[in-house]
């Protein structure tokens, strides 16, 4: 085993805010730096977890909400269990698109479940195990929908619908942002790419050492 600590990142927000493009600059900066780094996602990070994300985000019909929370906790169990964990055992940087504030935010947020019942369940799963460093990056739900769809119409009612469900997830987030401001670090997704990536580098060089 590395006598280098590992350091878990997760990186959370809502649909359109660009965090693949950071979590992809991230990564490549921590390579740079000499670093052991595992890029990995939720839901679906593992074989298993790849079974679990067709069941959540492509199966027809509804899904309970309590069942929808158990099978993004199920995930997430194998997740940290079989990928996230024994990278940080080796010491190596573990950077996760999504980790259990998801499911805090948007079934907790969305879907009327309580949100401290969705987070008692996520910390079953993964044993507590929770990042050193989560980055929200924050962006209005309209700002973010309007990119994802770029066809320059006025939304009609689904859409409407759909933006308060992701203003309702945003503020779910930034309320976890502020109550645990240690573990979180809050970045504003209308600034430039280089602007967002130079505030992540600044906090995880702290971290690093
Ligand atoms: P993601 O793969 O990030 O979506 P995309 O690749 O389409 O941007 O996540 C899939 C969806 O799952 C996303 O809408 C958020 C949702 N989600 C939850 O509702 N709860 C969770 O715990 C997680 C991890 C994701």
């Amino acid at each position: 085993m590395s006598n280098q600590r590992g350091l878990f990142i997760s990186i959370e927000g809502i649909d359109g805010v660009g965090k693949s493009t950071q979590i992809a600059h991230l990564v490549e900066y921590l390579a740079s730096r000499g670093r052991e780094t595992v890029q990995t996602f939720e839901p679906g990070g593992t074989e298993l977890g790849q079974e679990i994300r067709h069941l959540l985000l492509h199966r027809k019909g509804d899904v309970a909400p309590r069942a929808e929370a158990l099978l993004y906790a199920a995930d997430r169990a194998h997740h940290v269990a079989t990928k996230i964990r024994p990278a940080l055992e080796r010491g190596a940087v573990v950077v996760t698109d999504r980790y259990l504030d998801s499911s805090v935010a948007y079934q907790g947020a969305g879907r009327a479940l309580d949100s401290a019942e969705v987070r008692a369940l996520s910390m079953f799963a993964v044993e507590n195990l929770l990042p050193d460093l989560t980055v929200l990056l924050d962006l209005p739900a309209e700002q973010a929908l309007a990119r994802r769809a770029k066809t320059g119409q006025e939304p009609d009612r689904l859409e409407r619908e759909k933006v308060g469900f992701f203003e309702a997830v945003r503020q779910a987030f930034l309320s976890m942002a502020e109550a645990e401001p240690n573990r979180w670090l809050v970045v504003s997704a209308s600034q430039t790419v280089d602007e967002m990536q130079a505030q992540i580098r600044a906090r995880v060089n702290l971290l690093l050492g």
